[in-house]
């Protein structure tokens, strides 16, 4: 069978992180569909990946922890496409703190960086195991390989992720399903900044760079697989 388009599902994807990726898939010739509260920053990345030659992406302005209107999403997507080729769990938020946290910022982490891509994958893997394909990224963080005095709630909710990603990984390998972290340290974006970064913008890796090793694992054979990919900022090191 030959396949037209390939379709890649973006979470927050409105700036940051996951505009990149966007912009790199969209480059790919991926058909995107980008997913984000804040609609102009959609629109805004929609129109600069059709400015830039891409295909029109698709917008679904939404909260991750919506569930009952995620799966409406998917199989919205799943309607008018028919497949989805990559899934990149993206969205995320940070709160600085461990125990002077508030109940409902911790759990907001943990619903926005871990519950949300569960049922995100959870409603996405079926369709990947009946195309016998498919590529899950989980862009999780260095703070879900090390634990860090100040910021225990990000920390936990990462840790959980990459617990849920290692699973999938040998779940879903048998089926032809890949599935890889991606673990960075500082990366230039809000987030970087909001959450009180040390490192100069310039300093920090690049969105752009996780892109870059999106599109490196894409390329590698169907018999290599990676299981994560931990990304450091050489001034980050400690
Ligand atoms: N920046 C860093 O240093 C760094 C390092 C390691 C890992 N990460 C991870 O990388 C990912 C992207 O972060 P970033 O640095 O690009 O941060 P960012 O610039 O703050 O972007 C966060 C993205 O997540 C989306 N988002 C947040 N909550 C959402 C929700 N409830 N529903 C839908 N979308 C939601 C936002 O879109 P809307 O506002 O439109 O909803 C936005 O597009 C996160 O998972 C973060 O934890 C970041």
């Amino acid at each position: 069978m030959i396949i037209e388009n390939r379709i890649a599902v973006i979470t927050g994807a409105g700036k940051g992180i996951g505009e990149a990726i966007a912009y790199g898939l969209a480059e790919m010739n991926y058909q995107t569909v980008l997913i984000g509260r804040n609609r102009k920053n959609l629109e805004q990345v929609a129109a600069e990946i059709v400015n830039n030659g891409g295909l029109a992406p698709v917008i679904f302005q939404l909260d991750v922890t919506d569930t009952p209107k995620m799966k409406e999403t998917i199989q919205s997507v799943i309607s008018q496409f028919g497949r989805i080729d990559v899934l990149v769990n993206n969205a995320g938020v940070y709160f600085d703190g461990t125990l002077e946290l508030a109940e409902s910022e911790f759990q907001t982490m943990l619903n926005t960086n871990l519950t949300a891509q569960f049922t995100l994958t959870k409603e996405v893997v079926p369709w990947m195991e009946h195309q016998g394909s498919g590529y899950i990224f989980n862009i999780a963080s260095r703070s879900g390989k090390t634990g860090y005095a100040g910021s225990g709630g990000y920390c936990a909710s990462k840790f959980g992720m990459l617990g849920l990603n290692e699973s999938l990984y040998h779940e879903l390998t048998p089926k032809g399903i890949k599935v890889t972290a991606l673990c960075p340290g500082w990366v230039n974006t809000q987030m970087a900044l909001d959450a009180g970064t040390p490192l100069k913008a310039e300093e920090m890796i690049q969105p752009e760079d996780l892109f870059k090793t999106i599109r490196y694992l894409l390329q590698l054979s169907p018999t290599a697989i990676v299981k994560e990919v931990v990304i450091e900022a050489p001034s980050g090191i400690r």
